[in-house]
Parts: C-alpha cells; sequence; structure tokens
C-alpha cells in the first residue's frame, strides 16, 4: 500500500453520530434509530463478502483541471469506475480511513456510481459513509460537511457545467480533508495509482436505498444518508444577515428570480430563499434537479441561462436574476437590464466585504486565476493588502485559504468564494450579493458603476473555440510560445506588447511549481490578452481566449463590450493565427 499522506487530521465521525442524534430528536420526537436503535430495514450483517476484483488500467484516468471528467459512457464501462475509485483509496493509508462522504450533482449514472462507491467504501474499510439523499449534494455543499464533521475526504460526482444524460458527461473528483479539491500532487499520486492497478475491492450486497435519510451498516462500516442542505443552509445563515436580507422580500417591492437550470442547487434555493428568506415561492425556477438537467446546458452564462437572460432583459425583469451551474458552485448575477461580469463581481465584493457582517474584520488577501479580470488587484492596491494571481482551477487557493492569506478568491468562469469552505460557491455569491443590495439600498447596476467610476472600467470576455481538433490547438498554442520573445515590444496599431510569458505558478505556502498555464500578453495601456487550452472537455480540444482592456475614463465606461475589445480580438488573431488553426471565423461561445 503506498503511502501518501494527505491527511492532516485525524477523522473523526463521533462529531457526526453526535449531531445526527440531536437532530433527529427534532424531526422525530418518538427517537427511534441511530445510536439507541441500530436499524433493522438497512442493515448488513457484520461479516459480508467483499470481493477482490482483478482488473487492468486505462491509460487515459488523469484528472483534469477539476477532477476525472469524461462521457457518460466511457465511465460506463466495465471497471473504469471502479478502478479511479480504487486508485484515490489506494492513495489513504488504511489507518485513516475514518469518515468519507459521498454525493453528486443528479446527473445521469450518479445513482449507479454511487452505489459502486458505498460498496467500495465499505470494502475499503472506511468506518462511517455519509451520503446525501437521493445521492445528492453540491461541490458546496461537501466541502461545508468535510469541514463541519472533519472527514477524510469527500468524493463528489459531477461534469459541473457539463451537459449530462446518457450522450453527456460525468465526472468524479476528490476533496481532501480541508474540504478543498485534491492539490495536484495527489490528484497525480491517484493517476500513478489508475496506471499500475491490478485490483479493487467491492462488497457483494444489494444496492442500498438513498431515498430518505436513514442509517445502516455495511459490514462494519456505519451508513448515513443525510438532508444534503442542512448544514450548508445553517453555514449560510451564520454568514449573512438574514434579517436584513428578509426586509427586502418583506417589503414587496424587490423581486428575484433564481434559476437553479434543473441542477443540484434547486433544493438548496428553495430552502434557503424561499423558506428561510420568506422570498415568494416562484422565485427559484427550474428548481427540480433532473438526470439530464431538462436537456439544458447547466452553465450559469448569457448564452446558457437564456430563460433568466431573456426575463432580465425584458419589461417584466425583476430587481435581481441569479443562477447556478450543475453542481452549484458558479454563479451569475444580474440586475435588471444589467448584466454582472465574474470579474467585477469579485472587485464589487472585495470593495464591499465589510459591509457584511460575517466580514466585518475585512480582507487578508484576495486572489484571482490569471486569466480573471485584474479588476480586483485595484481594489487589493486601494485597501494595501495582497492580491495573489494563480493558474486556473479552485485547488490553487487551497493553500493561500488555509494559510489565512486570502479571504475572497474568483474565476472569470462564474466563480467566486470565501474562506467559510475550500470551493466556489454559487448560493453564497448570490446571498453575497443580497447582503450587499440590502445594506448599501441600491440596484445592482448603480453599484457596479459606482464601482467603475471610482476604480475604472475592466471590460472583459472570453471566447471559447470549443471542440477544435486537438493537434491543431495543440500546433497553435506550440507555434504562439516559441513567438513569445519575438513579440514582446512589438507594436499593433494603438497596442504594444510591453509583456509576454508562458505562465508559471510558484506556490507561495508549499513552492509547488505550476507551469504552462496559459500564455499571456500584457499591453503598454493595461489590456491583456490570454491563450489557454481547457482541461475540462470531453471532446477534442477548447481554445480559450480571454480580453481585458481598461479604461479609467467615466466618459468610456458605457461602451459596447464586444466592439471595445474588437481591436484585441483582432491582434489575437493575428498572433495566434486563430482561424487558420481551429477552421472558424468565431468563436462557439462568448462569455
Ligand atoms: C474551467 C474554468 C475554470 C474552472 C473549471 C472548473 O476550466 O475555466 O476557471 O475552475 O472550469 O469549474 P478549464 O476548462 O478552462 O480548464
Ligand atoms: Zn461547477
Amino acid at each position: 500500500m503506498p503511502s501518501f499522506r494527505f491527511l492532516s487530521s485525524a477523522c473523526n465521525s463521533k462529531i457526526y453520530a453526535q449531531y445526527s442524534a440531536k437532530k433527529m430528536d427534532l424531526f422525530n420526537p418518538v427517537g427511534m434509530r441511530l445510536e439507541s436503535h441500530p436499524l433493522d430495514m438497512n442493515s448488513r450483517p457484520e461479516r459480508m463478502k467483499v470481493n477482490k476484483i482483478a482488473t487492468k488500467p486505462f491509460p487515459d484516468q488523469k484528472p483534469g483541471t477539476s477532477g476525472l471528467r469524461k462521457k457518460v459512457r466511457v465511465f460506463q464501462q466495465p471497471h473504469y469506475l471502479e478502478n479511479f475509485v480504487q486508485s484515490i483509496f489506494n492513495c489513504l493509508p488504511e489507518s485513516e480511513r475514518g469518515m468519507l462522504i459521498v454525493g453528486g450533482d443528479g446527473r445521469y449514472h450518479n445513482r449507479q456510481a454511487i452505489q459502486v462507491i458505498l460498496k467500495m467504501a465499505a470494502a475499503n474499510g472506511f468506518r462511517h459513509i455519509l451520503v446525501g439523499r437521493q445521492g445528492l449534494l453540491s461541490t458546496p455543499a461537501m466541502s461545508v460537511l468535510i469541514r463541519k464533521y472533519k472527514a477524510c475526504g469527500g468524493i463528489i460526482l459531477s461534469a459541473s457545467h457539463n451537459p449530462g444524460g446518457p450522450e453527456g458527461d460525468f465526472g468524479i473528483k476528490f476533496n481532501t480533508t480541508n474540504g478543498g479539491p485534491a492539490p495536484e500532487k495527489l490528484t497525480e499520486a491517484i493517476y500513478q495509482q489508475s496506471l499500475a492497478i491490478e485490483a479493487y475491492h467491492i462488497l457483494e450486497i444489494e444496492d442500498i436505498s438513498l431515498d430518505e435519510i436513514d442509517s445502516c451498516t455495511l459490514g462494519r462500516t456505519r451508513l448515513d444518508i443525510i438532508d444534503p442542505v442542512e448544514d450548508y443552509a445553517e453555514l449560510m445563515s451564520r454568514l449573512f444577515d438574514f434579517g436584513r436580507i428578509k426586509t427586502l422580500f418583506d417589503s414587496g417591492l424587490f423581486r428575484m428570480v433564481f434559476d437553479a437550470m434543473h441542477a443540484v442547487t434547486g433544493p438548496y434555493a428553495k430552502e434557503i430563499f424561499e423558506h428561510r428568506l420568506k422570498a415568494p415561492p416562484d422565485t427559484v425556477i427550474n428548481a427540480v434537479p433532473l438526470e439530464d438537467f431538462g436537456g439544458g446546458h447547466p452553465d450559469p452564462n448569457l448564452q446558457n441561462a437564456q430563460e433568466l437572460t431573456s426575463l432580465m432583459f425584458s419589461g417584466e425583469a425583476p430587481d435581481f436574476g441569479a443562477a447556478s451551474d450543475g453542481d452549484g458552485d458558479r454563479n451569475m448575477v444580474l440586475g435588471r437590464h444589467f448584466f454582472v461580469t465574474p470579474s467585477d463581481s469579485l472587485a464589487v465584493m472585495a470593495a464591499n466585504i465589510h459591509h457584511l457582517p460575517g466580514y466585518h474584520s475585512g480582507l487578508a488577501g484576495v486572489a484571482r486565476s490569471m486569466p480573471t479580470s485584474r479588476a480586483v488587484d485595484r481594489v487589493a492596491e486601494s485597501l494595501g493588502v495582497e492580491c495573489y494571481e494563480t493558474p486556473t482551477g479552485w485547488k490553487f487557493f487551497g493553500n493561500l485559504l488555509d494559510s489565512h492569506k486570502i479571504t475572497l478568491c474568483g474565476e472569470e468562469s462564474f466563480g467566486a468564494g470565501s474562506d467559510h469552505i475550500r470551493e466556489k460557491d454559487g448560493i453564497w455569491a448570490v446571498l453575497f450579493w443580497l447582503n450587499l443590495i440590502a445594506v448599501r439600498q441600491r440596484p445592482v447596476s448603480e453599484i457596479v458603476q459606482q464601482h467603475w467610476r471610482r476604480f475604472g472600467r475592466h471590460y472583459y470576455s472570453r471566447h471559447d473555440y470549443e471542440e477544435i481538433e486537438s493537434t491543431m490547438a495543440e500546433a497553435l498554442m506550440h507555434r504562439l510560445a516559441e513567438q513569445l520573445h519575438t513579440l514582446k515590444g512589438r507594436q499593433f496599431g494603438e497596442f504594444r506588447i510591453s509583456e509576454c510569458d508562458d505562465f508559471s505558478y510558484t506556490d507561495p505556502v508549499d513552492h509547488s511549481i505550476s507551469s504552462h498555464q496559459g500564455l499571456r500578453f500584457l499591453f503598454d495601456d493595461g489590456s491583456r490578452l490570454v491563450f489557454r487550452l481547457s482541461g475540462t472537455g470531453t471532446r477534442g480540444a477548447t481554445l480559450r481566449l480571454y480580453l481585458e482592456r481598461y479604461l479609467a475614463d467615466p466618459a468610456r465606461h458605457n461602451l459596447d463590450l464586444q466592439q471595445t475589445l474588437a481591436p484585441l480580438a483582432a491582434i489575437a488573431d493575428d498572433i495566434a493565427q486563430i482561424k487558420k488553426y481551429t477552421g472558424r471565423d468565431k468563436p462557439s461561445v462568448i462569455t
């Protein structure tokens, strides 16, 4: 057994047992089950048959930006999921297999995969497993639970914002004991395990019903089926001023719509916005999680969240609109006829964080992924706090959060979060904005425009060229990287490249180095172009081009976004020959 250690604290299943016993009293005054009454319905005998199944490695189980993501069909191959799960377990010494938490975003294949994982976790000696009712857990809720119950890790089944269904995508990611995504050294160790695997262990039992809150034992493993929302909602109510947010809805003058996109946040949003904050019952739309997300693409952007977008730009527009993605970690925020770019959202949050009760001590520092606009850098500078620039992917924020170097972090890809957990958090971001609106008593558009007047506006957009041929995408990046030294100093009309490089990051905490994280071009006027290839796609390659232009003059803050960025897009095509290499004359998605 390899001894890669990623646990820093002992696992503790007692905490959950005590908590759930208490909670059950409330739900169940008669006092059945849990500690006092071992379950008969679901209990499995102490000794169950553990099968050791011989297997062969798959060569393609290298996790990407966020776990292992593949087509459903790939995961449905015999042994495919099992191999990867055993590879994760193999990286965790047997003595440290305490509590494991399992859940997913409800997409197609979620339920089948969870059954396999539960049976494997019990066979691999985990002492305690928590699983969300119906197999549901949002990514941020997983992070909350791992931290609260000091679990040794969690397995999330999701392909985030990628479409679901039999022809769609599936994914699996492992989060460590800090509640955050496995760092690169661990994902690499898992990958190495997957290349050498010869067998996996699995219990021979029938499927376990996950439809009701319940508890049972699987051999010597205790299994609790838990409410996926409760702990998360409780943390949110401590971070934000729910009383104050309620006054918005009580007034009857403020209207909000939250689009759950038939993904995992539906039950969370219903509980938090409608039940606890008393927003009207039709506030949450597309609230029921569906295996194929209702045929939609659960990515909260202007293109995919069509229903919400059209509403927010219509004559009927409410004051505030928001959406989240498949697994609940992304957010999109809109005001009436007004879209807040995720980069601006992060900057506004940083500039206003002291208004919120849960963050009254302000910011220790902030971080953003490299391609994210530099709007937040200006706020950090004015506050005199550090702004860290990390590679793409939430896992790079973990060390900064754990060592208290930052309070807030975000990515241009509709992700924002804080030190409350170790994942980005969709509903948290929406609550942040609601709390801010309640405090500032101003519409979203005014809050953002005021921000621009103070700090200047970073016009920002991402152009994606999806599902292009991998060899061509790599050739484009390779050619561009080779030209970096000749491009520095080159003039393109009014724009001159002052710096360019292949981004490499040295983690300030563990000093690990992550190189080739994107090619970036900085211009004299503060504009930027960034090129990188996606690490989450499941077909071909996706080229992402990030465009940013800074204009300080308030007279130039209401220009058309794409027109303002057009000269930079033309330079991008000139230096990277995008049209030629991708065979496309325009991006497939613009956000
Ligand atoms: C994308 C986003 C990135 C985000 C990740 C997971 O990764 O760009 O910011 O962390 O999804 O949600 P990419 O496909 O660009 O590698
Ligand atoms: Zn996601």
